[in-house]
């Protein structure tokens, strides 16, 4: 079973400049919440309830206001900062200790997740004892993330990242569950041409071994980018969309917290005090 993880939510957020200029991507809004609710609401579908998140040097005090520790959430959260962007399995490198020997997933701080049974995946791929996992999703634009091409059985045959040349229209999305291994492994990586440890290089070394398997998040789901600004606005109609017309939020962390029976009306009322009058706190009033 998988009971840790690492949200990796530094990078220096360029291609969004200057809104990133001082404030980090991931605190920036999607619609009502800031990103990194959303990929922490993962983790915590999952079941997951020691997470780490790693920041950008000098940012870590931006997060501490919005997600000081977790206690209202009934989740334990430890920060630790990334001296400079090394690449994507930094976060294991950077993690060891909090590591330690268990397994371990890792979420991208700026993936946004949404979709019919995804618990119930989710809580399937927490179950990894060996190897690691990776979840895809069908895109039009392969060419800007990591690919995979899978055989008829879904045996991973060949990942690229964001390759040239055709490969597979399978991208491989930013979430991943790892044993154990991934520690040693990542630290053995040697930097690519463009100066970074890479994602895909960690996962060729649990491929080359037989041990890398695939789930997909398939057709009901959306997997969503929030690479860019216009992603960020896209993004934004989406959940608006969604919220509006059901009148349940996504990503709404206390609620989820609520749900998994870690926390009380006592911490969501420490919540809402905690954001103060606005429409989440509204919100959360009527859950109780
Ligand atoms: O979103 C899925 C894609 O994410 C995968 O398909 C690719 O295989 C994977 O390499 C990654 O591609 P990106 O080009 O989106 O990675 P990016 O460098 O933008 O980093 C993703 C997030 O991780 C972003 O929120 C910044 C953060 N980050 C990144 C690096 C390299 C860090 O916190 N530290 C880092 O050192």
């Amino acid at each position: 079973m998988i009971k840790k993880g690492i949200i990796l939510a530094g990078g220096m957020g360029t291609r969004m400049s200057p809104l990133t200029k001082a404030v980090n991507k991931q605190l920036l809004p999607i619609y009502d919440k800031p990103l990194i609710f959303y990929p922490l609401s993962i983790l915590m579908l999952a079941k997951i309830k020691d997470i780490l998140i790693i920041v950008n040097k000098g940012q870590l005090d931006q997060y501490k206001k919005i997600i000081p520790n977790g206690k209202n959430l009934g989740i334990n959260i430890t920060y630790k900062e990334q001296p400079s962007p090394k690449g994507l399995p930094d976060a294991f490198i950077l993690g060891e200790k909090f590591i330690g020997k268990s397994n371990v997933a890792l979420i991208l701080g700026d993936n946004f997740f949404y979709g019919q049974n995804l618990t119930e995946k989710l809580l399937n791929c927490t179950k990894l004892t060996s190897g690691a996992k990776v979840l895809l999703h069908k895109v039009t634009k392969p060419e800007l993330y990591g690919v995979a091409k899978v055989d008829a059985k879904n045996k991973i045959k060949d990942i690229k990242e964001k390759p040239k040349k055709f490969l597979s229209d399978l991208a491989i999305t930013g979430l991943y569950f790892f044993d154990n291994k991934v520690v040693k492994y990542a630290k053995n990586l040697k930097p690519s041409k463009r100066g970074e440890i890479e994602i895909v290089d960690l996962l060729n070394k649990y491929k080359k071994t037989n041990n890398l398997y695939a789930d997909f998040i398939g057709r009901g789901g959306a997997w969503l980018d929030t690479g860019s600004i216009e992603d960020f606005y896209k993004t934004s109609a989406f959940v608006s969309a969604i919220e509006n017309r059901q009148g349940l939020k996504i990503a709404c962390l206390e609620e989820i917290a609520f749900l998994n029976k870690w926390v009380s009306k006592k911490e969501i009322n420490n919540s809402v005090k905690f954001y103060g009058r606005c429409e989440y706190s509204n919100y959360l009033k009527r859950l109780l």
